[in-house]
């Protein structure tokens, strides 16, 4: 019978060593994680729903998370691999304190997206996926957001910014690092 509240038996030499790595060795992380895994380990579509969630609870899906959930799934780790590299919409690292969104639906594509993101990437000197070194800024694309007579929209945080020309992003950039720097406690 599964233990419910460690799903992968806690003597495995495999499971000691993926502990080692944060966020496995946070216990109150973990415990987030062991929970979706129970809850959901054997719903259909599971799987999704498993990392959905340890996306939204998390904050990312990183290599020894991934190799965690696959042990406890049972599934090769290559595919849970293949879907959080897949799907925009998962991390494999911390978000930073602010995320800068680029849509990319078909309005947006078509209206520049890819563009902006170019630019984006050589401001930031990161790629999609990816934080900057301080930590402040990650740098993210996304499905439409319901905004497609503004394109291209870009998202930071939750705020929308719409009909957004290459030329605006330094001043974009500037201002969410600007508001980082006035973020209380910093
Ligand atoms: S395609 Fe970008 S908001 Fe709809």
């Amino acid at each position: 019978m599964l233990d419910q509240t460690h799903p992968y038996p806690l003597s495995s030499p495999t499971l000691r060593s993926l502990m080692k790595e944060s966020p496995l060795n946070n216990p109150e992380q973990k415990a987030v994680i062991d929970q979706i895994l129970v809850t959901y380990r054997d719903v259909s579509g599971g799987l999704m729903v498993v990392l959905n969630e340890i996306q939204s609870q998390i904050g990312y899906i990183s290599r020894p998370i991934q190799e965690y959930v696959a042990l406890v799934l049972n599934v090769p780790v290559s595919s849970i691999h293949g879907v959080v590299t897949f799907y925009s919409f998962f991390t494999t690292e911390p978000r930073g304190e602010h995320t800068l969104k680029f849509c990319m639906g078909t309005a947006c594509y078509v209206g520049g997206t890819p563009q902006l993101l170019q630019k984006a990437e050589q401001l930031l000197d990161i790629e999609p996926g990816h934080t900057t070194p301080d930590g402040k800024i990650t740098l993210e694309i996304c499905r439409c957001v319901g905004a497609c007579s503004q394109a291209p929209v870009v998202v930071v945080d939750e705020q929308l910014y719409g009909r957004i020309r290459p030329s605006k992003l330094p001043a974009l950039v500037r201002e969410i690092v600007k508001s980082s720097a006035n973020s209380p406690g910093e």
